[in-house]
């Protein structure tokens, strides 16, 4: 067995550099499907690059650091909401579609940013939220205004209460963030009617069954189409419609995104929501290049998921069944299995994912003991006196290299690339998340695994913000930052950015990988083992046991930098050539 690391360029020489095969498929068919392969990279923008020294990341921020995501080797990045927004959670509460919040900068700035990822060959995917508009958006100010039983009302959802004199809420339910799912207004001075809010109270759950929201939504769409850019991810895709008459729940455990076990679900995962992507794909047609639709939906299972996929909807959906699914090879061999099954079925390619700015990062998942990965939130976790960051860090490595090797398209949350861990300890009184006021205190939220990204130096704010800025991060930086900026990672081989690096750099290169061929090959119940076709051969060791290695393999790749030959460690991962 012979040990060679491979760089893109002699992979090049090797078989000439991959045209990707969605690159391959447009030249066979005329239509551009560079998604059914992409690598995605989730840009928070709030925490990414603070360009004007606020301490809040930004546009200029963005457009400095853009050569890091050219050198990372992603394809396209997905920003988070960037439009004008009082921010009650994270620019999820969107005030004006067709605007930029000015604190990360301006329209002129967004579309110099849009030419400018191009030129380097990345797209652009924007993040689009219908299922809520912020309070302070022109239609709820008018509703506001305008008074029970106004058209203006009808474009979300007003109900008088319950109860003597109307002081319970319409019905049963819960808000993902905690509490009821509804706040009451005045009207003519005197307590009036309640407005529904699945999340946050400063986010309205607009009216899909009003026409009017339909359209003013395909009029968004083509507004940022129209500007160049690639795609949408759809936030909470799932959540659009509403059972008519609004029944009550019933006693479910309804405070988490996903029904469970229930397909008569009234508000989540609902039949009505397909026809309004039928029509966003007919959008999305109509224009050249490949446009994309990627939908967030917490849903029961890969089979309900699929059925967003289908050929005339969306293009893909975030695979939270294998982001969920615990560090244990039958489970994730299930897991696989049951995603590429059913996108199969559908003609849809899979996707994979292990973090994003709502879970625990998962560096902290993997890192603890028998890891419940279904928790994702910091109050399922085991305490994190249980955390072992470096078994979560050795984990994290093997896992990006199973994740790329497999099939399809694939995300990475920004701070994925450096090994970032969740900040667990941020003093209770810079948290803003929404979730740790409405939860009573109980639940800290999701701030720890949105903290700046550490980028050089040795002290905050580790570049994120420039020399002299005049405000902190937006959220305190650990000091343990110090030893994982871009700059301490990029020249050290064994860091987890060169993992990064090298594994897209051989994505895209190596002919097996991206779509195609995937099957499994024999191997101990707790190592998974794939090929890729085309000599390409993966093997991820979740066993305490060194694991051996198929004879003849050279390895390509491989997640521990202390791979003794022929066998593979446990929680290591490989990319041979056999
Ligand atoms: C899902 C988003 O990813 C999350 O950050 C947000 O809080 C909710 N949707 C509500 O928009
Ligand atoms: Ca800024």
């Amino acid at each position: 067995m012979t040990r060679t690391v491979m760089g893109a360029a002699a992979l090049r020489d090797m078989g000439g550099e991959r045209m990707g095969t969605a690159e391959a498929a447009v030249r066979r068919t005329g239509v551009d499907t560079w998604w059914r392969d992409a690598v995605v990279y989730q840009l928070y923008i709030r925490s990414f690059a603070d360009g004007n020294g606020d301490g809040i990341g930004d546009i200029a921020g963005i457009r400095a650091r853009l050569g890091h995501l050219r050198d990372l080797g992603v394809d396209a990045v997905w920003i988070n909401p960037w439009y004008p927004s009082p921010m009650a959670d994270g620019g999820y509460d969107v005030a004006d579609y067709r605007a930029v919040e000015p604190v990360f900068g301006t329209e002129e700035e967004a579309a110099a940013l849009v030419e400018e990822a191009h030129a380097l060959g990345l797209r652009v995917i924007l993040d689009i939220v219908p299922n809520h508009s912020s309070d302070r958006h022109v239609w709820f100010q008018e509703a506001l205004a305008a008074g029970p039983g106004s058209p203006e009302r009808a474009r979300y959802h007003f109900r008088p209460g319950r109860g003597p004199g109307g002081d319970e809420p319409p019905n049963d339910w819960r808000s993902v963030f905690g509490g009821t799912a509804w706040t009451r207004v005045t009207d003519g001075g005197e307590p009036g009617e309640w407005y529904l809010h699945l999340f946050d109270a400063a986010q309205p759950d607009l009216n899909w069954a009003d026409p009017r929201v339909r359209e003013e939504f395909e009029s968004i769409l083509r507004f940022w189409f129209d500007r160049g850019v690639d795609g949408f991810r759809i936030d909470v895709a799932h959540g659009l419609v509403k059972s008519d008459g609004l029944p009550d729940l019933g006693g479910d455990d309804e405070n988490m995104l996903a029904p469970v076990e229930r397909t008569d679900h009234p508000h989540w995962d609902r039949d009505g929501v397909h026809e309004i992507y039928r029509g966003w794909r007919r959008v999305a047609d109509s224009y050249p290049g490949g446009r994309v639709f990627v939908a967030e939906a917490w849903v029961d299972s890969p089979e309900r998921l699929a059925r967003y996929l289908r050929p005339d909807e969306l293009h893909t959906a975030f695979n939270f069944d294998f982001l969920r699914t615990p560090w244990d090879a039958p489970a994730l061999r299930k897991s696989i299995d049951h995603s590429l099954a059913t996108v199969a079925e559908v003609g849809a390619p899979p996707t994979w994912v292990l973090s994003n700015h709502d879970v625990v990062r998962h560096v902290s998942r993997l890192g603890r003991p028998a890891t419940n990965g279904a928790g994702h939130s910091l109050s399922h976790l085991a305490p994190a006196t249980t955390l072992d960051l470096e078994l979560g860090r050795r984990r994290a490595r093997a896992a990006a290299l199973l994740m790329l090797a497999l099939p399809g398209g694939a995300y990475v949350y920004q701070g994925d690339e450096l090994g970032l861990w969740e900040v667990e300890d941020l003093p209770e009184e810079v948290l803003q998340d929404p979730t740790w006021e409405r939860s009573g205190h109980t639940d800290r939220g999701r701030d720890g695994c949105r903290v700046p990204l550490p980028w050089s130096g040795s002290a905050p704010p580790f570049g994120f913000s420039p020399a002299g800025a005049q405000a902190a991060p937006w959220l305190p930086q650990p000091a343990g930052f110090a030893s994982v900026t871009v700059e301490a990672q990029v020249s050290d081989p064994g860091s987890m950015l060169s993992l990064y690096r090298a594994a897209l750099a051989l994505r895209h290169a190596h002919p097996a990988l991206g779509e195609g061929e995937f099957t499994w090959m024999p191997s101990g119940p707790d190592v998974l083992t794939f090929s890729r076709g085309a000599g390409f051969v993966c093997v991820v060791n979740l066993s305490d046991v060194p694991a051996p290695l198929p004879a003849a393999a050279s390895v390509l790749l491989a997640s521990d930098p202390d791979l003794t030959d022929g066998e593979l460690a446990p929680d290591a991962a490989a990319w041979l050539s056999v």
